[in-house]
């Protein structure tokens, strides 16, 4: 249904050009979930804003293309994505509770959007209003409250209503719970699951938690300093991972079952800028395996390393061996004393 190929991303700085997201290739079927993992500023809400053309005024595709059920998102005219947002393809931003305009209450925002999507009438689309606030766990009086009256998990869950309104064939998801405890974060991914399951909608899930991806997510990209390092089946992800860089991402999590949530953490070092790019893989300066050869100097494309799992990493091969010694911390720590 989606089909992402070559997708490039700039930003006009004062600093000069900084290319957010380089070379992003992944699709997506109907009724898949898809997780998007990666350390903060590695171009996760860049690459999916693009999606929907909603990047800042210095933001631009430079390259690539954006397939949905064939056409071009690239070339399409604002006019023509503006009809297709919320409706086809819905984003539930990182930023989402400020999302809700505070002079209206939250049924009358909910409502607007069904409106101007589609031929309901008022009564009608009042009614899809109640549902949906039924599916995200929310009473239907709550739909008469101004933002300000509802606490931040109702006002995350209106905003999840909001997104499911019209059913889209996509909801994107950039960090949907993080604001919120953990508890209530648990209940509205459950939740989400069973929405998306019933009206069967495809799914891009951004998080910094690698567990819930494992929970929720068929597949998964990692993503670091713009490029994807791997995508892959989940399961066959958790069970082999073929990028160091996701092995690092794995360690900090030695149970994913056990522990249920956590950041993505404990790789020392931090990304590259992506204001002075370096030739050779982004990873290299944190790799505790990275040779001075091609590494070094060029940049691994994504290789397949099994059924439905490509790796960006010229040591695919190696990479059952990189795995044992990844569980130790040592390794990391050598590699950040050296300074690679
Ligand atoms: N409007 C902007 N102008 C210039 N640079 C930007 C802009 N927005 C993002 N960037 C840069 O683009 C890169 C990718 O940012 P992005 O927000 O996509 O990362 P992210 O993976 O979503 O991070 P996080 O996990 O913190 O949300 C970062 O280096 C960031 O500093
Ligand atoms: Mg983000």
């Amino acid at each position: 249904m989606l089909d992402v190929q070559n997708l490039t991303i700039e930003y006009t700085t004062a600093a000069g050009p900084l290319r957010a997201v380089e070379d992003v290739s992944f699709t997506l079927q109907r009724g898949e979930s898809l997780g998007i993992v990666g350390e903060s500023g590695c171009g996760k809400t860049t690459a999916t804003r693009a999606l929907l053309r909603l990047l800042p005024k210095n933001g631009a595709i430079t390259a690539g293309r954006i397939l949905f059920d064939g056409d071009d998102l690239v070339r399409k005219s604002d006019a023509e994505i503006r009809r297709l947002r919320h409706r086809h393809i819905a984003l539930i931003s990182q930023s989402a509770m400020n999302a809700l305009n505070p002079v209206y209450t939250v049924g009358e925002q909910i409502k607007e959007g069904i409106r101007a999507h589609t031929r309901m009438s008022d009564q009608e689309a009042r009614a899809r209003c109640v549902e949906v606030f039924g599916l995200v766990g929310l009473e239907a009086k709550r739909l008469d409250s101004y933002p300000h009256q509802l606490s931040g998990g109702m006002k995350q869950r209106a905003v999840i209503a909001m997104a499911l309104s019209l059913e889209p064939e996509i909801i994107v998801a950039d960090e949907p719970t993080t604001a919120l405890d953990v508890v209530v974060q648990g209940r509205i991914l459950q939740r989400l699951r069973q929405i998306r399951e019933r009206i069967s909608s495809s799914m891009i899930f951004i998080t910094h938690d690698i567990s819930v991806v494992g929970e929720s997510c068929e597949t998964i990209i990692v993503m670091y300093g713009g490029r994807i390092m791997e995508r892959a089946d989940t399961r066959s992800f958790f069970r082999a991972p073929a990028h160091p860089y996701s092995m690092g991402l794995q360690n900090a999590f030695p149970s994913i079952a056990d522990i249920g949530h956590a950041d993505l953490v404990s790789i020392p070092g931090s990304p590259p800028d992506l204001l002075a790019p370096q030739p050779g893989c982004r990873f290299r300066a944190r790799c505790p395996f990275a040779d001075a050869d091609a590494c070094q100097t060029r940049t691994p494309p994504l290789l397949q390393v099994a059924d439905r799992h490509w790796a960006a990493c010229w040591y695919t091969d190696q990479a059952a061996g990189f795995r044992a010694r990844a569980r130790d911390h040592a390794t990391w720590r050598k590699a950040a004393a050296d300074g690679r």
